[in-house]
């Protein structure tokens, strides 16, 4: 059996297979409602073959929404509106998660389809933003800093959300601390310059994301994986670099959180990444031999034999994937016929006749 089809058990979870569905925001909410565009999209990657689904960061309060049609789970009702969805997935043999967010400063703006692009005005359902400082990303309008009433009352938002996701079945908890939003802007010193116990030392800059995970674990309990995904790097100079945040890691690791999702940027307008297959692998390899913990490669995963060499080598120990999704929805299948493993096991019993080829003759 191939590693990537080799289950994978975190606490009291288990999954069927380490090729996972990367969380991407689809816009298509209403007030952070979710609905029947969701629940098809995320129940087709289950179908497909994948091992763990990710819903899309999902606000915590409805200023943590990247646009004012992102998913949220601030209320119960909202929960309720995921219920079925997460049914839909598990009853497809795949794990429900659901990646918890704030966008900070990068709240409040045009959906990338919109024809409008940059901060959505007040006149037109946007908000003002909060962040560590006041200090805005290129082009969109200058957040408010928080105060820490109101970082302890964000710390109890995301509590709150977990409580609610693990109500409506999701069993895993990823903690958005990457791409720039809320928990990011705090970890990194271009957009954290406070002078409270939040900011300076990378200790302090960690405090509010690490303050999320302690209370994520304490209220979802032992049985829960819980994820944080991570920024490796700003690819921005005076930024962070892979090193500050495998030792944030290895604090987060301490606070409860399980495994860590590597993957790099979005803070400032001004990065500079090479993009390529596989570019971000190197740095779950660094964060995983720092802490020793449970950690996923993402970025240009795109093949079956791609995702094996990266688990044979030891780099990561599961591999999300995200447009290659898109493009196949039926990735894993793919995937396994790729590595050889035995389609009887892995396809779903009513898409067998799809690989039977001589069978598609028959009617
Ligand atoms: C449409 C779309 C929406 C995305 N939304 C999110 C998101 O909600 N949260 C997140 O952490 N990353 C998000 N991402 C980034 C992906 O999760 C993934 O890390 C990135 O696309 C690189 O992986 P890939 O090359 O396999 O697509 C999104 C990407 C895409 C294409």
């Amino acid at each position: 059996m191939s590693q990537l089809f080799s289950p994978l058990a975190i606490r009291e979870v288990t999954f069927r297979n380490r090729l996972w569905v990367s969380p991407m925001c689809m816009y298509s909410a209403t007030d952070g409602f979710v609905n029947d565009w969701h629940h098809v999209h995320l129940a087709q990657f289950a179908t497909g073959g994948a091992g763990l689904v990710v819903a899309e960061a999902t606000a915590v309060v409805p200023e943590g929404r990247i646009s004012p049609e992102d998913a949220g789970i601030w209320s119960d009702a909202h929960a309720d509106a995921w219920r079925g969805i997460v049914r839909a997935i598990r009853d497809r043999g795949s794990v429900a998660g659901i990646q918890l967010a704030h966008a900070g400063r990068k709240a409040s703006t045009h959906s990338p389809f919109a024809d409008a692009q940059g901060s959505v005005p007040a006149e037109e359902g946007g908000w003002t933003t909060e962040a560590p400082s006041a200090l805005a990303y290129e082009g969109f309008a200058e957040p408010e800093e928080m105060t820490a009433p109101r970082i302890a009352e964000v710390v109890d938002a995301f509590r709150a959300a977990a409580r609610r996701s693990v109500d409506a079945g999701f069993e895993v908890i990823e903690v958005h601390a990457a791409h720039g939003y809320l928990l990011h802007e705090f970890l990194s010193p271009l957009t954290n310059r406070r002078a409270d116990e939040y900011g300076g030392s990378l200790a302090n800059r960690a405090r509010f994301t690490l303050d999320v995970v302690r209370a994520v674990r304490a209220e979802v309990g032992e049985d829960i994986p819980v994820f944080v995904r991570f920024s490796a790097t700003d690819s921005a100079p005076g930024g962070l670099e892979v090193d500050d945040v495998a030792q944030v890691a290895a604090w987060a690791r301490d606070a409860g959180a399980d495994l860590f999702d590597i993957s790099s940027s979005g803070l400032v307008a001004h990065q500079k990444i090479e993009v390529g297959p596989g570019y971000q692998v190197p740095f779950a390899a660094r964060v995983r031999e720092a802490t020793g913990a449970l950690t996923g490669s993402v970025g240009i995963i795109t093949s079956g034999a791609q995702a094996e060499e990266i688990l044979a080598a030891g780099q990561s120990d599961v591999v999300f994937a995200g447009r290659e999704w898109l493009r196949d929805p039926h990735f894993a299948l793919r995937a396994a016929g790729e590595l050889g493993e035995d389609p009887e096991s892995i396809w779903p019993p009513q898409y067998i006749r799809g690989y039977r080829a001589p069978a598609l003759a028959r009617s």
